[in-house]
């Protein structure tokens, strides 16, 4: 397990500290809002559902490139960093490509998860999947992250997901 809490302690920040434009934004934009079930992430443990309201949650479901934040470049549909995206073996071309395509941004979720949430003592549910994977190897213990299944719950369609 490598040293990345730092860059998940970034990524809580942000994800928190925005919430309330990006709420607004996700309500007010119809081509996320209808993203439903004609969109496909690569499948596996988490859900389809529980991708859909991860992605919507993360950047709204687009694939808006990279944004700097810190010394962390975050990036893509479930704005994730290059330690994350080493962690789920690097799938893809490169960092940024992989990021900004919902397979293979949506495989790195897959994998992240699979490698972490059973010995992170996760849930293994859509709860214990997105704590894990927006707080790190031990993002399920991080009460924070609690915070952030929380939030992503308010989204439409996204209470209780499993
Ligand atoms: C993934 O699913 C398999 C088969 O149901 C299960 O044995 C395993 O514990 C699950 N792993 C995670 C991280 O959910």
């Amino acid at each position: 397990m490598r040293n990345i809490t730092t860059g998940f302690v970034i990524m809580l920040f942000v994800l928190l500290g925005d919430q309330e434009t990006k709420a607004e934004f996700i309500d007010t934009d119809s081509h996320s809002v209808q993203l439903k079930n004609e969109v496909t992430f690569t499948s596996g443990n988490v859900s389809m559902a529980c991708l859909r309201c991860m992605c919507l949650f993360s950047s709204s479901c687009t694939p808006f490139g990279c944004q700097l934040v810190s010394a962390s470049k975050l990036c893509g549909y479930f704005y994730f960093s290059s330690l994350t995206w080493d962690d789920c073996d690097s799938p893809g071309t490169d960092f940024p490509s992989c990021a900004n395509d919902l397979q293979c941004s949506s495989l790195c979720v897959q994998r992240y998860v699979q490698r972490y949430a059973e010995i992170g003592n996760c849930r293994l549910n859509c709860e214990g999947f997105a704590r894990v994977f927006y707080g790190g190897p031990s993002g399920c213990e991080n009460p924070l992250t609690l915070k952030v299944w929380n939030r992503l719950q308010e989204l439409p369609g996204c209470k209780g997901v499993r």
